[in-house]
């Protein structure tokens, strides 16, 4: 049961941190670690992540059983557990609402160890971003949507979780295509751009470019407009 059991920590560095700790410590599979503020919150590519306290979800889950498709899972269950919000999700993980981005996933892992942590910030009742994220940041708050406590939206993300981190990897796929926010448009990245056309069965971002169709493994995309 993904949820169970829960560590919380008031203040702490990074969940991902706290869970990567309990992890190699021989921690169960579904154990999670919450926090109400991280002091060096983690993000991907080397990014940190940033949320003043008690407004945002911050949690890490120590996974045993390791799938393919987990990043790709996390972020159809982030979706479904909001039903009533148009969630998109931005290969590989980012989930967005109106183009601005809801929640971030980091997954960090030791396979060799058989165990991952999946790391996922969501927003919950910012109600103000500064800097670039004024532009690019959103919360279930400035969205209007009704679920606003952290502890409600908790337990339906663990939920959808329990659900989707299960799930046979080809209705991940296919949930995952449902919301592809990429598809169609024009994107770029560090070695070319082209037109973001879905993903493949390894959940690779298939872009075509003047070239031809490139599947593009890891990294970061970005949305020409
Ligand atoms: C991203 O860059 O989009 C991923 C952000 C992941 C942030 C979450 S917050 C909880 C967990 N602990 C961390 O240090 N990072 C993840």
């Amino acid at each position: 049961m993904i949820g169970t059991p829960r560590v919380h920590w008031r203040l702490t560095d990074s969940t991902n941190e706290r869970a990567r700790e309990l992890a190699g410590a021989g921690a169960p599979h579904g154990l999670v670690v919450t926090a109400g503020e991280q002091s060096a919150g983690r993000g991907r590519q080397g990014r940190a992540w940033t949320a003043p306290p008690g407004t945002a979800l911050l949690l890490s889950v120590v996974l045993r059983d390791l799938r393919e498709t987990l990043p790709l899972a996390a972020a159809v269950a982030v979706c479904e557990a909001l039903p009533g919000l148009d969630c998109r999700i931005k290969w590989p993980n980012d989930v967005l609402v109106g183009g601005r981005k809801l929640a971030g996933i980091l997954v960090e892992g030791r396979p060799q160890e058989g165990w991952a942590v999946l790391g996922i910030g969501l927003n919950v009742s910012v109600e103000e971003f500064s800097g670039e994220l004024a532009v690019t940041a959103t919360s279930l708050a400035l969205e209007g949507h009704a679920a606003s406590s952290n502890d409600h939206v908790l337990r339906s993300l663990l939920a959808a979780l329990d659900a989707r981190l299960a799930d046979d990897p080809g209705d991940v796929l296919a949930a995952w295509r449902e919301r592809d926010a990429l598809r169609g448009e024009r994107v770029r990245w560090r070695d070319g751009e082209g037109v973001a056309a879905g993903i493949d069965e390894g959940g690779a971002l298939l872009v075509d470019t003047t070239g031809g169709q490139v599947a593009l493994e890891a990294g970061e995309v970005h949305l020409l407009r």
